[in-house]
């Protein structure tokens, strides 16, 4: 995709590539199938520009959490590449140096929070990793200056995970990435545990942020309307690959891959009179482990044809902004 600065983007990943090694089920050994690959991810390619909120979107399984991971270095990519700003690939780079630009955000903060930490201490440890020891002196005002950031009263120092709210906890969360200053979180469904209006409050913070600190995002969702309120850019992902990519814009309003056309349909309507016209999405995902010569949408998609279960589609612009992987762009 064409990117609207021309500055170099603050994250590249090119052809990202994750096979992970399949066990046999006992059903393996007799019917006698041997050990197979998954591949979540198929050769993925995106960018982040500095501030800018990227959202992904798919449905479970198509491998957002895994293209997180591999990016933040919790996974290790089978291929493909990771560049940061600088022009150097992230596999130059040690873990510290690594986490002091990226950090993750997970959906569940209370398995992340260490519940015998209060939460000065598990801010005061995040810090510590990055203060240089003459400045731990100033350690309990940064403390205080993260508290404030996430919106948290400074009474919270106190607390331990459990006493806090899920919103609360969330903010903790979010404290304890910005702790060490990265430019990019990768925040994986970090609402989607949350009820709704916490969702709203913990989003509005997320664009405050990125206001005020300039941070960039990967955020993933499943939830439309999350990506939505959220994103500058979307990219839609379905059996580890990109499908389409495009503004915010040229996604919610002109969308052009079936399989976002179906997502969109989906999305639940406020208004109770509205019929949701969801019929498209109907049938299973296909088994991750089976390789697929053509179109990986092609088992759903209402517009198949032959054409398109024997060949793979390229990811092809139909605008500045916007590119969809399916041949039939033209015609539907
Ligand atoms: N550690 C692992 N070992 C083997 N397979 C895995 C592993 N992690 C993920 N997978 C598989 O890789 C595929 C992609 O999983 P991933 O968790 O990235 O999807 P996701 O889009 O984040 O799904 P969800 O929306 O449910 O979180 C899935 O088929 C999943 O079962
Ligand atoms: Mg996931």
């Amino acid at each position: 995709m064409v990117s609207e600065s021309h500055a170099p983007a603050l994250l590249t990943v090119q052809n990202l590539e994750k096979r992970y090694g399949s066990r046999r089920r006992l059903g393996d050994f007799l019917t006698g199938k041997q050990a197979g690959f998954l591949h979540a991810l198929k050769g993925v390619s995106l960018h982040v520009n500095e501030g800018e909120i990227v959202g992904v979107v798919g449905e479970s399984g198509c491998g957002k959490s895994t293209l997180g991971k591999c990016i933040v270095g919790l996974q290790r990519p089978s291929d493909g590449t990771v560049i940061w700003s600088d022009g150097r690939s992230m596999d130059q780079f040690s873990r510290f140096e690594r986490s002091t630009r990226i950090q993750m955000v997970f959906q569940d903060p209370y398995s992340s929070l260490n519940p015998r930490f209060t939460i000065g201490r598990l801010l005061k440890e995040a810090l510590a990793t990055h203060v240089p020891a003459s400045n731990k002196g100033d350690l309990a005002a940064e403390v205080d200056r993260l508290l404030g950031i996430v919106g948290l009263p400074l009474s919270l120092k106190q607390k331990f995970p459990y006493a806090l709210s899920g919103g609360q906890r969330q903010r903790v969360s979010i404290a304890r990435a910005l702790a060490v200053n990265p430019q990019l979180i990768i925040a994986d469904e970090p609402v989607s545990a949350l009820d709704a209006s916490v969702q709203a409050q913990i989003i509005n913070l997320f664009e405050e942020i990125r206001h005020k600190l300039r941070v960039a995002f990967l955020f993933v969702a499943h939830d439309l309307n999350v990506v939505k309120r959220v994103s500058d850019r979307v990219l839609v992902m379905y059996l580890g690959e990109i499908v389409e990519e495009g503004s915010k814009d040229d996604i919610f309003s002109r969308p052009r891959h079936p399989y976002t056309r179906a997502l969109l349909s989906a999305i639940p309507i406020a208004d109770p009179s509205v019929r949701n016209p969801s019929a498209i999405l109907e049938g299973e995902l296909p088994d991750p482990h089976e390789t697929i010569a053509g179109c990986a949408f092609s088992s759903r998609c209402p517009y198949v044809t032959e054409r398109c279960r024997q060949n793979h589609p390229e990811l092809t612009p139909v605008s500045g902004t916007q590119r969809a992987r399916c041949i039939r762009l033209a015609e539907i």
